[in-house]
């Protein structure tokens, strides 16, 4: 077998991301919960319910096993209706919990990164219209200026809103794609469906991000403040078929490329021009899961723009068809992103997978992707797993399990999946070698170190 080692740059931050709502439990004050207790808006209505409890002492649970996985970095999210319960009422027990949190992972040597938005709004908001209307831009610049304030001295590498994409699409596309795979196919509050207003939410989201953006660096000179955009590899179903070329460039234009134009050139739909907005990015977080083949369709006008997604027949797919593997996607797109000339973390990147035996080659494919850009020059700072420990996955409720943790939610027993165990591996040593591929992935040594 040769012998070789893919090195990672040193002070590489390598961890796990997660959401608020996600692991938290009891997060009875915002629209996920209430979503979640309407029947059938929840595969097997199922609840987020306990979550994996870090409201009680699962974040320290959990915490044991990114330590255990050498994890020097974390990206998690912070609840805005803890924070802000009533609307200009702020629950300093939340902030104190958030602290306690913060603080325990820096005792470890673990950076946090701090989400302010993943996906859920405090019930108040939402019953305001939540970012339906741009009223909503100066009560998250005033909730961010409050937790930074309380948290700066704590952290200062920030993602404003995670995914305004995916946000948007969520909730106010419903089924415009049901042959698609993952988040296209996801019902989230409120449920709407409108191409229009899925635009405006994305501009008020992008607003909202800029005002915020100006506020924390108020309030911390050496804020780090960027997006975690989820970005997906749009391929046209035949590729020499003009029409899905067509079809699956709109899909990059429009998913892709318009909150990258929003944040870096200032541009909302990609005319309108916003100063505030203009190079609000001090890095670019990327969320990559998959790459989609489209397929044009003539039903609908908004389904002739925008076609179809299609699974390619022979294509491995995770759990529940949630994506395709494909590990060249992140190769893409990180060379992609390095022409932006912003530092890059990858802010997510995973899969369902519930028995581990597709993520040891997933993780080994994905890390070897994101080395290749680096070696091209590709500035990517860290990589953020999603996720540490199973949780509650939205609209799928608890049948994706991505943790590289697992867990049982109604006794909270947790256990290692062997995947956690290669990642920590991964981790400490900051690189991979050809013992570690032969170790957990010997079917890839060949392909990896042929010769
Ligand atoms: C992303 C979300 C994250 C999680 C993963 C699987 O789109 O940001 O909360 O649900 O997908």
């Amino acid at each position: 077998m040769a012998k070789a080692t893919m090195y990672f740059p040193p002070d590489f931050k390598w961890g796990c991301a997660t959401a608020a709502h996600q692991v938290e439990g009891n997060n009875t004050n915002n629209d996920w919960w209430a979503w979640e207790h309407v029947d059938g808006h929840i595969r097997g209505n199922q609840k987020s319910g306990l979550a994996c409890n870090w409201w009680g002492d699962g974040f320290e649970r959990d915490m044991e096993y990114a330590v255990h996985m050498h994890n020097n970095a974390h990206r998690l999210s912070i609840e805005w209706s803890r924070i802000e319960p009533k609307e200009g009422q702020w629950d300093s027990a939340a902030i104190d919990r958030y602290r306690a949190m913060l603080t325990l992972m820096r005792e470890h040597g673990i950076e946090p990164m701090v989400t302010l938005h993943h996906f859920s709004n405090p019930l108040w908001a939402s019953e305001r219209g939540g970012w339906e209307s741009p009223d909503i831009v100066p009560l998250f610049e005033r909730y961010a200026t409050k937790a930074v304030e309380a948290l700066k001295d704590l952290c200062d590498l920030w993602v404003t809103i995670n995914e305004p994409n995916g946000y948007a699409v969520g909730g106010y596309l419903r089924d415009v794609d049901p042959t698609s795979v993952a988040i296209a196919q996801n019902a989230m509050p409120p449920g709407k469906d409108g191409f229009g207003l899925a635009l405006n939410v994305v501009d008020n989201l992008m607003l909202g991000h800029a005002a915020a953006y100006h506020a924390i660096h108020r309030a911390q000179e050496n804020a780090r403040v960027g997006v975690a955009h989820h970005m997906r590899l749009f391929e046209p179903y035949r590729s020499n078929s003009l029409l899905d070329r067509w079809v699956a460039g709109n899909r990059d234009r429009l998913f892709n490329q318009l909150i990258l134009d929003a944040m870096l050139r200032g541009r909302l739909r990609f005319v309108k021009r916003v100063r505030s907005l203009r190079d609000t990015a001090d890095f670019i977080g990327l969320n990559y899961y998959t790459r989609e083949f489209t397929k044009f369709d003539r039903h609908s006008l908004l389904e002739a723009a925008l076609g179809h997604g299609v699974i390619r027949p022979g294509t491995e797919m995770s759990d529940g068809n949630y994506g395709e593997l494909y590990a060249q996607g992140l190769f893409r797109l990180l060379k992609r992103l390095a022409q932006t000339g912003k530092p890059i973390y990858i802010t997510e990147n995973g899969l369902p997978d519930a028995d581990d035996d597709q993520r040891p080659r997933f993780l080994i494919t994905h890390l070897r992707a994101m080395w290749r850009a680096i070696n091209e020059n590709v500035p990517v700072m860290g990589y953020y797993h999603w996720t540490l420990t199973d949780n509650f996955e939205w609209a799928e409720g608890w049948n994706l399990r991505f943790g590289l943790v697992e867990l049982n939610p109604q006794t909270q027993e947790r256990k290692m999946r062997r995947s956690g165990e290669l990642y920590g591996e991964v981790c400490q040593r900051n690189l991979i070698d050809d013992s570690l591929v032969y170790k957990y992935t010997p079917e890839l040594v060949d392909t990896l170190f042929p010769g």
